[in-house]
């Protein structure tokens, strides 16, 4: 397939695009469209074949759901069972904008929507061109962002040409997205208000609106989720992130990412050389000297004691790819989730 990317000139050419788009949509094609936070991968919220070409084309693990746009609130009668309590007074404050709000969702909605939950996310996002081609279409679009999962999400056409170029029927390039990360997504299903992910929408800001304390979800980080785990032969349970780059940098770089971590209510854990150990971690193994000697007796001792300390993820530093250092960085490539620099 060859992916149409439908740039505008004018706003003529603007009209033109967007509603071949949305006739692409109507036969069950996907279009990526560009929203405020970032591009999405738009299909009819009630096409059942769309979504499913949806989850095959992202590599999109069949459990993760789906967020639901909406270009008018009358939607939501539809979508919701029943209208959450805040819904009103979140939707007036923060609609259109980055903020999906989580309620039970309405029968008439397929499963494949909420990857089976009982609970459905819905947003309007604040952009003229994504709710222009909900206007066209005519009903409410299911989009997750327009990468391949467990890939960074698109800002710009050219970002989900990267990863979806010749995969999908076409891409409405409205520039570069103004947030640049996604939605803050949160559950309004119950008394309970929870932000199961950060985003622009800050607790802080929820919370002066609907007068009410505003929690955080425990990030499960733990849960195996990109597809590339299968080649992870030599994986802890826990997200291993591998540091490179000198002692000083790594450990800045980890002070760092500790920072973002705690900030969800993660527990780390540090496989590293000995004079690397700080209390600021949750839990260290020590790597002795930390040469490559030490490294490949240590590092398998280590990462399942650590996975014994219910930690939601691993930092470790990597070392130079020279002698023994070539097939302890083998393992530990293959057991890294993320690398850092
Ligand atoms: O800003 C955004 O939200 C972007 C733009 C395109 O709108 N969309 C986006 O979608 O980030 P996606 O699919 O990449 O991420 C959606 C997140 C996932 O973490 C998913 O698990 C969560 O929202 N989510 C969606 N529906 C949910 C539900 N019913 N219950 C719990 N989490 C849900
Ligand atoms: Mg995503």
């Amino acid at each position: 397939m060859k992916t149409i990317l439908y740039t505008s000139r004018s706003s003529e050419e603007e009209s033109i695009n967007i509603s071949k788009a949305a006739t692409a949509i109507l036969q069950s094609e996907l279009i990526a469209f560009p929203t405020e936070t970032v591009y999405g991968l738009g299909a009819d919220v009630f096409d059942e074949r769309a979504i499913k070409k949806i989850f095959r084309v992202k590599k999109r693990p069949a459990d993760n759901p789906l967020i639901v746009h909406v270009e008018t609130t009358r939607w939501v009668e539809r979508l919701y069972q029943k209208i959450p309590k805040y819904f009103h007074t979140l939707a007036e404050a923060f609609w259109p904008g980055p903020l999906s709000l989580i309620g039970y969702k309405h029968a008439s909605v397929s499963d494949l929507v909420t990857a089976r939950l009982s609970k459905i996310a819905v947003r309007m996002p604040d952009h003229s061109i994504a709710l222009r081609l909900m206007r066209a279409v005519g009903v409410p679009l299911v989009a997750p962002s327009a990468n391949l999962s467990g890939s960074v999400s698109p800002t710009t056409a050219r970002d989900v040409l990267r990863d979806l170029d010749g995969k999908i029927f076409g891409v409405l390039d409205g520039g570069p997205c103004n947030v640049g990360i996604e939605s803050t997504v949160l559950d309004i299903s119950s008394h309970r208000v929870r932000i199961l992910r950060p985003g622009k929408i800050t607790a802080e800001e929820i919370e002066d609106v609907i007068h009410q304390q505003v929690v955080y979800a425990k990030a499960s980080l733990k849960r195996p989720a990109s597809p590339g785990m299968k080649y992870m032969h030599y994986a802890p349970k826990a997200y291993l992130m591998l540091f490179f780059g000198d002692q000083d940098h790594c450990l800045g770089k980890m002070l760092e990412r500790l920072y973002l971590l705690k900030f969800v209510g993660g527990r780390v854990g540090v496989l590293a050389p000995e004079k690397m150990r700080s209390n600021q971690f949750d839990a260290f193994y020590s790597l002795g000297k930390g040469d490559a000697v030490d490294y490949a007796r240590g590092m398998y001792t280590g990462m399942s004691s650590l996975d014994d300390k219910d930690l939601d993820v691993i930092f470790c530093p990597a070392i130079s790819e020279e002698g023994l250092g070539v097939a302890v960085m083998n393992r530990l490539r293959k057991a890294a989730s993320e690398i850092v620099r």
